[in-house]
């Protein structure tokens, strides 16, 4: 068998290399095998406590929620990153992807404590998303930069909504809802910092309108 050449051996990569790295991500993330890469903040001493069937459904639907929410930032990161120029951008949204896949596998465990699942939807919001970051990384990168911001703070509201919703009772839950908000903001910092600028109007109240869709559906499938 003949050697490879130094061009055939430091090749590089394709669009259909980067078409099934992507898919590849798509399936662990999909299946909830993608794994966290910093603890649990629901473990560590914090008792399961005892929730009424009706305290369970309720909780296990905004945990839903918050999974799908996670499917649909951690989509619209790595379409956005997939087509980024800037390699600062594209770092940092692969780094806010890599986070989120950390609230994913989160919420996919107390969403089995709580005898429930994620939505029999998120391949359909996956690839939705991942067609939308491709389209606003399109834009350049003040706009790229600012749809991480408005996403960020628009996940952030909704978190902020669940800690009221959730019940008192469901410490696990909140604790995992608390932390993701506290790395939302951060990460809607971090894209404001590298120069996010406000969306036009028009396209916050779809993102509004879409998210509003995906947070009906997903609390019951
Ligand atoms: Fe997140
Ligand atoms: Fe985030």
């Amino acid at each position: 068998m003949p050697a490879l050449t130094a061009p055939a051996r430091l090749r590089r990569p394709s669009l259909l290399d980067a078409v099934l790295s992507e898919a590849n991500r798509a399936l662990q993330v999909l299946s909830g095998v993608a794994p966290a890469t910093r603890p649990n903040p629901a473990r560590g001493g914090v008792e399961d406590t005892a929730l009424t069937p009706a305290q369970k459904r309720h909780a296990a639907g905004l945990m839903r929620v918050n999974h799908v929410g996670e499917i649909c930032a951690q989509a619209l990161y790595r379409g956005q990153a997939a087509v980024c120029p800037d390699g600062a951008t594209r770092n940092l949204l692969l780094e806010a992807a890599a986070e989120e896949v950390d609230h994913l596998a989160w919420l996919d465990e107390r969403l089995k404590e709580l005898g429930s699942r994620p939505s029999l939807l998120n391949p359909v919001w996956y690839v939705g998303s991942l067609a939308m970051g491709v389209v606003a990384a399109r834009a350049g990168e003040p706009y790229n930069l600012g749809f991480m911001a408005e996403t960020e703070k628009q996940v952030g509201e909704h978190l902020d909504s669940h800690l009221s919703k959730l019940p008192d009772e469901d410490v696990r839950s909140r604790r995992i809802v608390a932390q993701m908000a506290l790395d939302e903001a951060s990460h809607r910092e971090r894209a404001e910092a590298h120069g996010g600028v406000p969306l036009p109007t028009p396209i916050r109240i779809a993102m509004r309108g879409m998210s509003k869709v995906m947070t009906t559906t997903a609390y019951w499938l």
